[in-house]
């Protein structure tokens, strides 16, 4: 067995990003650029993992970090050269193989890695440099080779003559050496370029003149090894992600109706047979299970969804919980902390936050429900609303089961409606209600029975005897 050693370079700032975030923590399906490379160095086992880390590096490690990854800090970002410099501490006495990747090439897959290590294993190359051939290879390193077509350098676009410009086969910025050549040779390189930084590509030229041998191994996969420098190739990167993710989903046994308007996160998981319908996200952390149908328009952040779950056009659920055979939507907003258990039904416009809905309880109109825990069996009626909010502090509610809530109910909290209760329809309930109540809190109906005839008669008595367009009459 060889021992390989990952070295993943992500301390630039990536300037051409314009942002205040490093580039690597741009999310690309949900998740930091970084977190792709990081799965793909992962699933080759190395021996030792390390990333080096430099502009906000606290965040890269917060969000990135693993137990098996060594963040090694670059305090200057002075070239990609000096980033593997730094790591040499690191790898003191490990002589086998060290493979270089970019933090910013998201696309990378891991078959391709494994082909480009075994190609330089099976050579007596003691550099490796994976390359692609590029109709337009502006901005990158360019390939140079002899006479003979061996690798003698690789020069950056802005130092290239004008006639290494017209050189189509470029640097993906992959390489693998063996270790104690390549930290002998990063101690030479120097600063002579364009921006004065230690490029680590300069080993391919110092390893050609101390007549060592060094292959390119042309990979055919542009999109694959393209590295992220901007928004333009940021949003490139995503859709290529989201294809290959939904493909996966799909591969699985999910139908997805528009894979073109369709955004699923890297992290979710979906179960067989569940239908997905245009326009939908599914992101962050959400699972959803087998059998469900998500119509149009669905939102489902960071949420776990039971099976034979149906969630209806234009629904938003966030950081929420539902149970096996629930409906939700067309038009629901669940709000974090939302727990709707088995067979739970959620309507039009019913907005959930904090708050439990017990087995086979409805909620189906125009509701809003607040930091409330509703027991099993409960129907709370069109318009109710637990007003859990005083101006200054949230207040519980709480239904036990079997409740029933007539409409336009307002539930001023902190407020307790006990088993089998039921509250009369337009009702304000401010006191507990015992279980097996009535409660009725509305202002008395009053009806004048006759109402018409008892006007007329009035409208004749004060009739004016000669002018009758007396304003009254109007009334
Ligand atoms: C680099 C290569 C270029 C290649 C291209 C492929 C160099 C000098 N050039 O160019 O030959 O064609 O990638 O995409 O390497 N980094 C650090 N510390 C630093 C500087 C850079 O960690 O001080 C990291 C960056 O975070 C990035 C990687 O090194 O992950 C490459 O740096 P970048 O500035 O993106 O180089 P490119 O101009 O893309
Ligand atoms: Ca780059």
């Amino acid at each position: 067995m060889h021992s390989l050693a990952i070295i993943l370079l992500a301390a630039g700032k990536g300037t051409r990003m314009k942002s205040d975030t490093v580039k690597v923590l741009h999310p690309v399906a949900g998740l930091p650029m970084l977190a792709y490379p990081v799965q793909t160095a992962r699933a080759l086992q190395p021996d030792k993992l390390i990333v080096v880390v430099g502009h906000q590096r606290d965040r890269v490690e917060e969000l990135c970090g693993g137990g098996d990854i060594l963040f090694v800090h670059q305090q200057e970002q002075l070239g990609s050269g000096q980033a593997v410099a730094v790591t040499e501490p690191f790898l003191q006495g490990f002589s086998g193989t060290v493979a270089i990747m970019c933090g910013d090439v998201p696309l990378i897959r891991v078959e391709t890695i494994r082909k480009f290590l075994a190609g330089h294993r099976e050579s007596t190359a003691a550099l490796s440099v994976l390359s692609v051939i590029l109709e337009d290879p502006t901005g990158y390193g360019r390939i140079v080779r002899d006479a003979s077509g061996r690798v003698q350098a690789i020069v950056e676009h802005r130092d290239a003559t004008p006639q290494q410009k017209t050189i189509t086969e470029i640097n993906t910025g992959i390489y693998c050496g063996e270790a104690p050549f390549l930290f002998q040779v990063l101690k030479k390189i120097g600063r002579d370029n364009d921006q004065a930084e230690y490029y680590l590509p300069d080993i391919v030229s110092l390893a050609y003149r101390e007549g060592k041998k060094v292959q390119a191994v042309v990979t055919d996969n542009f999109q694959e090894v393209k590295g992220i420098n901007d928004r333009v190739d940021l949003s490139e990167a995503e859709r290529v992600m989201r294809q290959r993710i939904l493909r996966h989903h799909m591969q699985d046994g999910v139908t997805i109706i528009d894979p073109d308007s369709t955004y699923i996160d890297c992290g979710v998981t979906i179960g067989q047979d569940t239908v997905i319908h245009p326009n939908t996200c599914i992101r962050g952390t959400s699972s959803i299970g087998r059998n469900c149908t998500i119509d149009s328009n669905a939102t489902i952040i960071n949420s776990t969804v039971g099976n034979n779950v149906h969630i209806k056009s234009s629904s938003v659920i966030d950081e929420s919980q539902i149970q096996d055979n629930a409906a939700i939507g067309p038009f629901a907003h669940l709000r974090p902390q939302t727990f709707i258990a088995e067979g739970g039904r959620v309507g039009n416009f019913v907005e959930i936050k904090k708050s439990r809905l017990g087995k086979g309880s409805k909620a189906n109109h125009l509701t809003y429900i607040g930091d409330t825990t509703i027991g099993d069996e409960v129907n709370i009626g069109a318009g109710t609303i637990t007003c859990n909010y005083d101006g200054k502090t949230k207040h519980p509610t709480v239904i036990e089961d079997r409740v029933f809530v007539g409409s336009n109910t307002s539930l001023v909290a902190p407020v307790r409606v006990g088993k089998g209760a039921v509250i009369g329809a337009g009702s304000t309930i401010t006191k507990d209600v015992p279980a097996g109540a009535l409660a009725v809190g509305r202002a008395k109906q009053t009806t004048y029975e006759n109402w018409f005839s008892i006007k007329r008669k009035k409208q004749e008595t004060d009739k004016p005897p000669e002018d009758d367009t007396s304003p009254e009459d109007d009334t």
